[in-house]
């Protein structure tokens, strides 16, 4: 385990190039591997969790290669098999759930394993879904958590599922396996979570209709095999949160993002924040927007999941919480606790490192500011085996009074030039 000492930083300038997309970079290799024939793609995520999909497409028959830049996935003209070995998805649930949606319509027995933080992720809300549609998934216990055994069949039937509580992977998932179908698949999902599989289905070739229904979707897919395809993943908004929030609560900060996925689902926190006082911009276009963040004066507020679906934010965001003036309440983040670890009581630890006054109640929780990141206490950051907690601390602390981070290599999850980036600034 590595241990990383973060000195307050003084002035903060420059622009930072995130990473590839983690969620495009998934989906590039999955359906390039479901093709038939050469797919490229650039901009994949650098990694571990797109290593561990990457890998996985080649047990399953695909071929990848690096060409400069660039991977070269192909396809097998006859389609993916069964691995004889286990499928490891490390640390990664969105590897996990997506290769379940692809394996439950390959024919034969397939077993995916993970490292000990997704070993105790739930694994039912795919399982309830794939095994509608024909496939078999057992785990352990209630939630049937890793190792998950899947049986698969190419001759999967079609279902409409009302996707229970939010989520891209579990839709995506279902989709996936939709291709397999004998007819269509439709997906209900009552909040609007990120588009990147229907949209990069689209692009293969696949049909696939989406349609607003209120403040959700309904997604209709029609089985077929997505077409080699050339793929540019934008930079990871997800990772950009770190920055904008360290512009935004740093006391002398002008930072500059790269050109970002800025679809509406991906870059709710820049409303929040912009809500809460920074002075963040949205600049640029082409290949999706950048960021601009300089320091603020930040007030609190309240931040509903469904404006940053999938929570991802919450831990950056619970940074910007701590340095604001007043209550900030983050309302209906119960799914914070089922992540790589429990973010929920995570971002509450954090905060109160850093000095706040914290609580909860129920799915909701509140930080009460302290009104500027100048008043953060310097502290330790323990091991969680969570790549957003030790960035959101790590920036905490270049923010305000430094701190030590234990595990702080679980950034290569998604990010490993995290700390280099985060060093380039000042
Ligand atoms: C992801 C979906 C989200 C998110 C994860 C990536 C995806 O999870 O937290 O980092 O690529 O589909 P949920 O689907 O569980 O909300």
């Amino acid at each position: 385990m590595t241990t990383k000492s973060i000195d307050p930083a003084t002035r903060l300038r420059g622009v930072v190039h995130v990473p590839g997309d983690k969620s495009a970079s998934h989906r590039a290799l999955l359906l390039s591997a479901l093709a038939d024939g050469e797919s490229r793609i650039e901009g994949l995520s650098p990694g571990h969790d797109v290593q561990s999909t990457g890998v996985i497409v080649e047990q399953l028959g695909a071929s990848r290669v690096r060409e400069g830049s660039a991977t070269i996935v192909t396809g097998p003209a006859d389609g993916l098999r069964a691995s004889d070995e286990p499928l490891d998805c490390g640390n990664s649930g969105t590897t996990m759930r997506l290769v379940a949606g692809v394996t439950s319509g390959i024919d034969g027995e397939h077993l995916l394993v993970g490292d000990p933080s997704l070993s105790q992720r739930p694994m039912d809300r795919v399982a309830v879904p794939l095994g509608r549609m024909g496939a078999t998934l057992a785990g352990r216990g209630e939630r049937l958590t890793a190792p998950l055994r899947v049986v698969g069949t190419s001759r999967l039937h079609g279902i409409d599922y009302d996707v229970p509580t939010p989520s891209a992977q579990v839709k995506s998932a279902v989709l996936l396996a939709g291709l397999h179908g004998d007819g269509p698949t439709v997906v209900r999902e009552r909040v609007r979570t990120r588009a990147t599989t229907e949209i990069m289905l689209a692009h293969a070739g696949v049909s696939v209709e989406s349609l607003d229904v209120g403040a959700g979707r309904r997604v209709t897919l029609l089985p077929g095999r997505p077409r080699p395809a050339t793929w540019f993943v934008p930079g990871d908004p997800s990772q950009a949160a770190f920055f904008a929030v360290l512009g935004a609560v740093h006391d002398d900060a002008a930072i500059a993002i790269d050109a970002i996925d800025d679809s509406p689902e991906r870059v709710g926190f820049v409303t929040v924040l912009r809500r809460m006082g920074a002075a963040i911009e949205l600049v640029g276009s082409g290949h999706g927007h950048g960021l601009s963040a300089r320091s603020a004066s930040l007030r609190a507020t309240t931040i509903h999941a469904s404006e940053i679906p999938s929570v991802d934010e919450v831990p950056a965001l619970a940074v910007a919480a701590a340095a604001a003036d007043g209550v900030t309440s983050f309302v209906g983040v119960g799914e914070l606790r089922v992540k790589e670890s429990d973010r929920f009581t995570g971002s509450m630890a954090l905060a109160s490192a850093l000095g706040c006054t914290v609580w909860a109640s129920g799915d909701d929780f509140f930080i009460e500011g302290l009104g500027s990141a100048r008043k953060f206490h310097s502290f330790n950051q323990p091991a969680t085996l969570d790549h957003r907690m030790v960035m959101a601390a790590a920036i905490a602390g270049a923010a305000g009074n430094g701190c030590v981070i234990d595990g702080s290599e679980t950034v290569s999850t998604s990010y490993p030039a995290f700390f280099d980036h985060l060093a380039g600034l000042g």
